[in-house]
Order: structure tokens, then sequence, then C-alpha cells
């Protein structure tokens, strides 16, 4: 069987008590890596309920400081973020968009993240975008799909992850990102270019991302 990632992006969603009362709800027993990405304040705690509810799930930032540790007010390092977390969503869209994220400062959030042994999430909206050395996970996010409730097609998610997997060999995983839901989910997962999802709005609700999980 395939390895899969399922990721949620919580995004700028979730206080501290929100945060609980998800773990409280979810739980796993199946063979799939479960990423949850929630906003730094809440971090730490979501580390705790993972180890208070012996839950098999892995933990990624969403960001992460192009700069090492030093005068740079407001980021968060890399080494600061390894204490939390093994893994780091970098390039999301939002972040190209809202906050003007270029290819070279994602190139040194990925040379950041792999220094400080965290393993980057580069997410790309087409398969002309260009992927850092070093990636080995890239989220297929195409920018009309993301919570728009109108995801890509299975098929084209499947033909862009080839292309991305062709053109840059050091590439393993692609996943899908983009409306993704319990009900629609298996249908990215099943073929064979697609290595899991990166889920947003659906996996704000734990019955909903169990199904996801489940479903995959
Ligand atoms: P969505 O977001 O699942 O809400 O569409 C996906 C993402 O932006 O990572």
């Amino acid at each position: 069987m395939k390895r899969q990632y399922i990721i949620a992006n919580w995004k700028s969603n979730k206080t501290e008590v929100e945060t609980r009362s998800w773990f409280a709800k979810i739980s796993n027993n199946v063979n799939k890596e479960i990423i949850i990405c929630p906003a730094f304040t809440v971090l730490s705690w979501a580390k705790k309920l993972i180890d208070q509810y012996s839950l098999p799930f892995k933990l990624g930032a969403q960001n992460i400081s192009p700069f090492d540790e030093g005068s740079y007010t407001g980021e968060i390092n890399g080494r600061q973020i390894q204490e939390f977390a093994q893994y780091v969503i970098i390039g999301h869209s939002e972040r190209r968009r809202y906050f003007h994220e270029d290819e070279e400062i994602l190139e040194k959030k990925v040379k950041m993240a792999l220094s400080a042994g965290l393993i980057p999430i580069f997410c790309v909206e087409d398969s002309k975008a260009s992927i850092p050395g070093g990636v080995t996970i890239v989220a297929y996010e195409p920018t009309l799909a993301i919570g728009t409730g109108n995801p890509d097609t299975p098929q084209n998610a499947n033909a862009t992850a080839k292309d991305i997997k062709d053109k840059s060999p050091g590439v393993r995983y692609v996943l899908y990102g983009g409306s993704v839901t319990a009900k629609n989910v298996n249908e990215f997962t099943r073929l064979p270019n697609l290595d899991g999802v990166l889920v947003g709005g659906a996996s704000l609700n734990p019955s909903e991302f169990f199904e996801i999980i489940i479903n995959a």
C-alpha cells in the first residue's frame, strides 16, 4: 500500500479551548501519516494534547522565518519550530498572495527548514512553479480550488502530480489540496500519482477530518 499523507491546515483558526475540544473528539487507528498544522499560538498546546490522547499524529507549522535566529521581530525560526513540529508548510498560495512571498524568499525558507531538520511541505499552484532543491513533499493546490467548494478534477490533479514528479525527481510525494472533503477525498487518493491530501476548511471539524482519514 502506498504511503499517504493527510494534512490539516487550520490556517488562522482556533483558540486553546477550541483546540482542546478538537483533539478530545478525534481519534485515529489507521496507518497513514497524519499531520496537523495549527497556528503558532496553539502549537505547543496541540503537542501536549497529542501526548495526552496518545494520538499517532505529527505536527507541522504553517510558516517559518527565512532567517536564522536574531533580530527579526515577530518571526519564528526553524530551531524554535523544531521543538514542537516535524513539518512546515512553505509557499501556500495565501502566503504568496497576501504576504508577497516570492521564489527567492521561499527558497530561503526551504533552506532554513532543512537546516533545522524540518520537512518542508512545499505548495505550488501548477506544475510550472519552481521547486527548491531538497523538497521531497509537494502539495499541488490550484488557487481556484482553495476554499471554494470547487476542487480540481482528480484526473487533472493526478496528471499535474505526474508532471511535478517527472520535472523534479527529488520530489517523492505529491499531495492534492483544494476543497477536499470526506466525500471526494478518495477520488484523489486512489490515483497512482497522488500521495495524500492537504485539507483546509474540512480539517477544522474533527468528525469530518476523521472521516477524511478513514476514506482516504
Ligand atoms: P481548503 O484549503 O481545503 O479549505 O480548500 C486547502 C488549503 O488551502 O490548504
